[in-house]
């Protein structure tokens, strides 16, 4: 794959040695992981939603939620870390309406503002993440690892046999979310960018 002037490759692709050996430096790199429905631990993902405590409520947000979610993304879109393969480009009214194919998984606040979200995109019985993100002063309060496992559990009660997401190896915290939810790692990818002329 091709991005810009870069060119991100798996890590098992032959051309990543033959690239370095040309000059060209690795600057980023990234995971994808996978869960498959069998290997789904309901019981865990049900606790890992029931342990937030006080106001937080886990909901799908509907289309009335749109301006929240524009809104969420906006006070976020520059924290998504790592390179051109992970980019999150701010989301335009269009990915911010759910609908049957794209469906979005919150938590909102004690008054009732959305403070976390993540949403998919469904393909048949195949469930891919689009992006993860919390506000910054609810991060670290298990809310991302929250959404994500309503996001399974909601799917898998309506026959989804697989889930994919991905995210870039600096972000640890989104790498700690998706370990908790039950994926497993099977794509390493690198960024390279080329030598200077
Ligand atoms: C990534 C992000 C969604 C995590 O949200 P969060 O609600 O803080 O995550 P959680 O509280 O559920 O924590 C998940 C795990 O990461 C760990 N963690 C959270 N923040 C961390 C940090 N800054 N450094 C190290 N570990 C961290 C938690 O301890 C937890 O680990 P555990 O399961 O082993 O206990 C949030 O930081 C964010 O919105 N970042 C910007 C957008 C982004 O990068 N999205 C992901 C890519 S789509």
């Amino acid at each position: 794959m091709v991005i810009a002037e870069n060119v991100v490759l798996r890590d098992n692709d032959p051309r990543l040695p033959e690239f370095q050996s040309r000059g060209w430096r690795i600057v980023a790199r990234s995971w994808a992981a996978e869960l498959n429905a069998v290997d789904v631990d309901t019981e865990r993902l049900t606790a890992l939603i029931e342990c937030l405590r006080g106001e937080r409520v886990v909901r799908e947000p509907e289309i009335s939620d749109k301006a929240a979610i524009l809104t969420l993304d906006a006070a976020t879109v520059a924290d998504y870390p790592g390179g051109i393969a992970t980019l999150h480009d701010a989301l335009g009214p269009e990915q911010a309406t759910v609908s049957s194919t794209r469906r979005g998984f919150g938590v909102t606040g004690p008054d009732g503002g959305l403070v976390a979200m993540t949403f998919v995109d469904i393909y048949g019985t195949k469930v891919e993440t689009d992006f993860t993100v919390v506000a910054r002063e609810w991060r670290r309060q298990g809310l991302a690892t929250a959404v994500k496992a309503a996001s399974v559990l909601a799917l898998l009660s309506e026959h989804a046999e697989s889930f994919r997401t991905g995210g870039s190896d600096e972000n640890i915290a989104s790498l700690a979310a998706n370990t908790s939810v039950g994926y497993t790692l099977d794509e390493v990818w690198s960024t390279l960018t080329p030598p200077a002329p």
